[in-house]
């Protein structure tokens, strides 16, 4: 009954790094070119629940969009906005706040991890989730490409739409996680590979950001945790490290994981991250070079965050006045 829409979002907190490309914005680009009806939210009022220095977050925000466009979205087809440019994301979010419980909250793994090392929890990082399902579901979007970390935010999302309809009659499509084959689909840290890459993490040796130097690169894949065997092996459950580098290597060459081990049969883990940085080095250049230029055309960027935050209004006010109107507000 409903069109099918895509929908989806990146914090702007950071650079964009390789899990970020590969579990997300890859597949982004891929559905936009294939014609899809496709929007993608920069996400800084989700960046926020955790401090900020403000200018430093209004230059993040900048650069994110640069990044994407530098990937490939296209503002002529797809619809890439600013979170906080349009108001119904928070109107929305206090609405279906008010339709779910602390508990079912509490246990979302995504919160459990980011608040985990926190001595006190902002009330914004406990309602994140809500926040998501706001996003989502203010666009009636259908089809939601995401990195398997986002699989249990996704089932609130499903259930606050199931709860919304149930008592104010069908107002919302139930929308679909679409997430990349998963033995392949979530990065790991360099530093700690049982856990996965992130911009939150504190370490910024522990992701290869797209717009990293060569120089950073090579020293952030020497530093790279490996284990105490030398051989190049592909054993992601007891060789997270070494696997978690082949897999990259993968990503970028379109090689199986087998083949490279192949390839590299001679070579010592220490070696092979050589061998590993030099591929990510050739393969990002272009990409880190198309983002300095969108950098340096700052109005521009505006523009494009102008006219798609409009665009994206449009549907956001339609979706908020019948909300309104089922809810009786
Ligand atoms: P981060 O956790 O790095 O701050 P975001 O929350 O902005 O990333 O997520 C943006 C997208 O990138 C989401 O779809 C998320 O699932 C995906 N993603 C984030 N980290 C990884 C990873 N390590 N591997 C695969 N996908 C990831
Ligand atoms: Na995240």
């Amino acid at each position: 009954k409903w069109p099918q829409r895509v929908f989806s979002g990146i914090q702007p907190t950071g650079s964009m790094h390789l899990g970020n490309y590969f579990g997300a914005v890859q597949r982004w680009v891929e559905m936009q070119n294939a014609g899809e009806d496709v929007i993608y939210s920069i996400a800084d009022l989700h960046s926020i629940t955790l401090p900020q220095d403000p200018k430093q977050l209004h230059s993040d925000i900048l650069k994110m969009a640069a990044t994407l466009l530098a990937c490939g979205i296209d503002p002529d087809k797809s619809i890439l906005f600013q979170q906080s440019r349009v108001p119904e994301h928070t109107q929305l979010c206090w609405t279906l706040g008010c339709l779910t419980t602390m508990p079912r909250l509490a246990h979302i793994p995504t919160y459990k991890e980011k608040s985990a090392s926190l001595k006190e929890i902002p009330l914004g990082l406990y309602v994140y989730p809500v926040l998501q399902a706001a996003d989502i579901l203010l666009y009636r979007a259908t089809h939601i490409p995401v990195g398997e970390d986002q699989v249990h935010n996704l089932q609130l999302v499903q259930h606050l739409a199931k709860i919304f309809n149930n008592r104010y009659g069908h107002t919302f499509p139930i929308p679909k996680a679409v997430i990349e084959d998963s033995s392949i689909s979530r990065l790991k840290s360099l530093r700690d590979p049982s856990k996965k890459m992130s911009k939150s993490d504190q370490d910024p040796r522990s992701r290869v950001e797209v717009t990293d130097t060569p120089e950073d690169i090579l020293e952030k894949c020497k530093k790279a945790l490996t284990d105490f065997t030398s051989e190049v092996t592909f054993d992601p459950e007891n060789r997270p490290g070494v696997s978690n580098l082949i897999t990259i290597h993968s990503l970028f060459t379109g090689l199986q994981p087998a083949e490279i081990c192949e390839q590299n049969v001679c070579l010592d883990t220490g070696r092979y991250k050589l061998v590993v940085a030099e591929v990510i080095q050739e393969k990002l250049a272009p990409l880190r070079q198309r983002v300095q230029e969108y950098m340096s055309e700052p109005q521009y960027i505006e523009q494009v965050l102008q006219k798609g935050s409009e665009k994206a209004s449009v549907i956001a006010k339609q979706t908020w006045k019948d909300v309104k109107t089922r809810v009786g507000l």
